[in-house]
């Protein structure tokens, strides 16, 4: 929407507000957002019908692939008894073809809808979206190496739902953190609360930018960077692997390199696991995850983090469109 600060602070008030980073988000507004996705979790679970959403429109405007966020989200519109406008593709199906700018595209959807959800390859084209935007809430969908802030919010559920806290949590995320907007919004969230360490390992050129190092490690996360499996902790709750980000390269030589220098497998997780870790990828999955890991019982990559990035969008998008969400006694 067009406000003068389109990233504007959620403050405990999620009505009419974009979502474009988890820099507008406070710890209370994360409890506020979960605390809501037991009900969205009830009527999707039971498929129960829901009118919360009857008559409202949401746009999905996806310039790049997508399997869960598009899915995902086009779900929980229809769970929550809503429609969708779903453009996959603008540049070859809509007037973006014949040359219309982003800006205009955003103010002719806006006359239809309630919401835009928006994917974008270039890093800040969702924000300027959203400062298109007159009278509606955008989503940020993922905007290239920047944020996908919706992810992270389905992420940090799912830590929260196995430890019941988002506290003295010690996490290993893997893979290419320089171009991971996924790693970029998790570890945003994580930052919000106490005491939390993340070990970072990934080969030396898919290190985490130093500007994104330092501002996290000034916000109190406790970040360790580590490049052999040797150096992975045996305590760590969480291990949150990533893809190697092919289409952010530019040089192929460097991508086939690095693309499968850390592989998760059932061995590591024998050697540097423990019983009561959780295995995460935001996924999609190429081949940094063994297929025989799907089966163990800690992966959660295939199922509740999946699911609970439907609940969570359902909540959210309740709230942005000021709709109650409170559970009943
Ligand atoms: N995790 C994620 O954003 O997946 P998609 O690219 O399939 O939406």
């Amino acid at each position: 929407m067009d406000t003068e600060n389109a990233t504007e602070q959620i403050n405990g008030k999620f009505k009419g507000k974009d979502i474009l980073s988890l820099d507008q988000f406070s710890s209370k507004d994360i409890q506020i957002l979960f605390s809501a996705v037991k009900k969205m979790k009830n009527i999707a679970v039971n498929s129960k019908p829901s009118k919360l959403l009857q008559g409202k429109i949401i746009t999905l405007l996806f310039y790049e692939p997508s399997s869960r966020t598009f899915g995902s989200f086009s779900a929980a519109v229809k769970r929550l008894g809503g429609q969708t406008i779903a453009v996959q593709d603008p540049q070859r199906v809509s007037s973006v073809a014949k040359g219309e700018t982003l800006e205009d595209t955003i103010r002719v959807f806006e006359s239809y809808c309630d919401a835009i959800v928006i994917r974008h390859p270039e890093k800040g084209k969702v924000k300027a979206a959203a400062d298109a935007a007159f009278f509606i809430p955008v989503i940020n969908g993922g905007d290239g190496v920047g944020e996908h802030p919706t992810q992270a919010l389905y992420d940090l559920y799912t830590i929260y739902e196995k430890f019941k806290t988002l506290e003295n949590l010690t996490l290993l995320i893997a893979g290419d953190l320089l171009n991971g907007r996924t790693v970029h919004s998790l570890l945003k969230g994580l930052s919000l609360f106490k005491r939390n360490t993340v070990y970072l390992l990934s080969p030396s050129q898919l290190r985490l930018s130093r500007d994104d190092f330092f501002t996290f490690s000034n916000k109190g996360l406790k970040l360790i960077e580590i490049e052999s499996t040797k150096d992975i902790p045996k305590n760590a709750h969480v291990w949150y692997w990533t893809r190697v980000q092919k289409e952010r390269f530019t040089n192929m030589k460097l991508y086939e390199k690095v693309k499968n220098r850390f592989i998760l497998t059932p061995q590591l997780i024998k050697d540097y696991g423990n019983k009561n870790m959780i295995l995460m990828h935001p996924l999609p999955r190429i081949e940094e995850i063994a297929k025989d890991v799907d089966t163990d019982p800690r992966a959660v990559y295939l199922r509740s983090q999946i699911r609970n990035g439907m609940y969570v969008r359902m909540a959210l998008l309740a709230l942005i469109l000021g709709k109650s969400v409170k559970n009943k006694r």
